[in-house]
């Protein structure tokens, strides 16, 4: 007799009990950001871009080209944040040198606002060590709230501003998913950086006890691997080299979905060119390297016959649209 009446009184109490919890959950997470500079988030109309910018790091000519062609794809795809580039000191930007031209060119035509700085060295006159520690200037950045670091061998695809208005954190970066997943190793190729002084004192601290093989990307992971906010490399970081992998479980993140090479190209944002022993597109190639190293193309489940090209395609365009548009420059 009792049975019925009890269970459906039971029922009845549970679901105002779960009611009443998800409506305190709702509340907590309403009131959870309020602390947060970033208020913006979700919203993009009161956003003060002026505290954001892209930044670029150049120590030689080659590289000043890339950072302008980079920026030109900023300028054109009407990202709001600044444009920043790190620059040697000793380029001029008065006369009519190739440096003097570049820096005005970017200065005049795309924004860019330019920050000479003192090239980074270690007693080794070693070029690739003095590379990857200028690019840790942008933690100095400190007129910016927050800059975005982007390596410059690569190609834009499309804007990034959304990075800016992420919760706040010292670092933000794509896992470099083409390694070891079991290390989970950071990237250096992207980094969301809030600059100031106590991370830039860590940084200069880092630099100066480095072992010989410890570059940006080590340092960059030995000091932010527990604190960093990890950004999807789906769709933040890319390799060229992915369209000649016949594996992509580690790019996709799973071992189920189908690799679509067209799909794969219109969600990335940023390309890194990485194709080891292919040279970087502004270095001219051996035609018979690149015919031995293009991607090849895949069966077709239609045909049965090997005539999917397209990742081959994608690649060589992506090569050669760098070429041109460096060539334009
Ligand atoms: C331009 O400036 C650089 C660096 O100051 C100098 O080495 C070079 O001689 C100058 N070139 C011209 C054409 O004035
Ligand atoms: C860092 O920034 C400060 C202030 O702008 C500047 O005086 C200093 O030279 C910079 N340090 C380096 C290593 O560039
Ligand atoms: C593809 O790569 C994944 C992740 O690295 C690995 O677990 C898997 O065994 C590989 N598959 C093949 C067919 O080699």
């Amino acid at each position: 007799m009792t049975s019925k009446a009890v269970r459906t009184v039971s029922k009845v109490l549970v679901c105002l009990f779960v009611l009443a919890t998800l409506w305190r959950l709702r509340l907590n997470s309403f009131h959870f950001p309020s602390q947060s500079v970033f208020h913006a988030h979700g919203s993009t109309t009161n956003v003060d871009w002026s505290r954001f910018a892209y930044t670029q790091y150049v120590t030689n000519t080659a590289y000043l080209c890339n950072s302008v062609m980079l920026f030109e794809t900023l300028h054109r795809l009407g990202s709001r944040a600044d444009r920043l580039i790190m620059y040697p000191a000793e380029f001029s930007t008065e006369n009519d040198s190739v440096e003097g031209k570049l820096l005005r060119k970017a200065r005049d035509e795309y924004g860019v606002k330019l920050a000479p700085i003192e090239i980074q060295s270690r007693d080794s006159a070693d070029s690739t060590w003095a590379e990857s520690y200028t690019k840790l200037l942008a933690f100095n950045q400190t007129q910016y709230q927050r800059v975005l670091s982007l390596d410059s061998d690569a190609t834009l695809l499309q804007s990034m501003d959304e990075l800016f208005l992420l919760p706040p954190c010292p670092v933000a970066v794509p896992r470099a998913y083409w390694l070891n997943p079991n290390d989970r190793t950071m990237s250096s190729q992207v980094v969301l950086i809030q600059p100031s002084e106590f991370e830039f004192n860590r940084i200069k601290q880092s630099i100066a006890d480095a072992g010989s093989n410890d570059y940006d990307m080590e340092i960059v992971n030995n000091l932010y691997k527990d604190s960093a906010l990890i950004l999807p490399h789906r769709p933040y970081d890319l390799l060229t080299g992915e369209f000649r992998s016949k594996n992509h479980t580690s790019y996709l993140g799973n071992a189920i979905e189908r690799w679509d090479p067209m799909d794969v190209l219109s969600e990335a944002k940023f390309l890194h060119f990485s194709d080891w022993p292919v040279p970087k597109p502004w270095v001219r190639a051996d035609p018979k390297l690149i015919e031995e190293k293009q991607p090849t193309c895949d069966i077709n489940p239609e045909t049965g016959l090997y005539d999917d090209c397209r990742a081959r395609d994608i690649w060589l365009g992506v090569y050669d649209d760098f070429a041109q548009r460096r060539q334009v420059l």
